[in-house]
């Protein structure tokens, strides 16, 4: 299995209007793998805009909120690349697609790394965090997840959440947990 970088993707639409996304890159030799099931507004943009920004943050808030419709996050422009970056990035890459493998259901858009760019240092894994990611990704897996299996997951995440949570991480869960009780 290829490692996986959970990140927050910027694309362009075509009247050039950022769209954010959290999605995972898929590493591949020196590439990386954009691959967002059908149907997506990222798959489409993708489609007419090859030149892509990945943002890396350990806020969890952010994963949250854009996993609950809450796109409203902080954005800034990069000099001489379309696709602006997350304000709250610890870094950021400059993806550009070079080839598209089709597929029925989930079409990979292979990326040439151009350039990465850090702002603000990593300061270690934190689990409560990591709790709040899977609980992001189970949220949006609902339609194919068993309600026990969901139950199941989420009483492991909490133990991490109960351990090591600050209040950003606080907020972020409750955020998620809201989304995924309401029927
Ligand atoms: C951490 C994380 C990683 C994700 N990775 C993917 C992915 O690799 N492919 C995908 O289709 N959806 C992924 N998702 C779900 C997408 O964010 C979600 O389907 C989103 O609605 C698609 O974006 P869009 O329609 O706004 O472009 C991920 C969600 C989270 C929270």
């Amino acid at each position: 299995m290829p490692l996986i970088h959970e990140c927050v993707v910027t694309t362009l639409t075509q009247t050039g209007k950022p769209h954010i996304a959290p999605l995972g890159l898929i590493e591949d030799g020196e590439n990386w793998i954009i691959a967002p099931f059908r149907p997506s507004t990222t798959l489409t943009n993708l489609y007419s805009c090859n030149k892509v920004t990945a943002s890396f943050t350990d806020n969890a808030l952010i994963f949250a909120k854009l996993v609950t419709g809450n796109c409203d996050i902080p954005l800034l422009p990069i000099l001489s690349w379309p696709a602006p970056r997350l304000a709250d990035a610890l870094a950021h890459a400059e993806l550009e697609v070079i080839d598209i493998v089709e597929d029925d259901l989930r079409p990979r858009f292979v990326c040439k790394v151009r350039r990465i760019e850090t702002y603000n240092p990593f300061l270690g894994m934190n689990r409560a965090r990591a709790a709040v990611l899977e609980a992001a990704i189970l949220s949006t897996r609902l339609n194919r997840l068993s309600r026990e299996k969901i139950d199941q997951e989420i009483a492991y995440l909490k133990i991490a959440i109960d351990k090591t949570a600050g209040p950003i991480e606080l907020e972020a869960w409750q955020l998620v947990l809201e989304k995924i009780n309401t029927p």
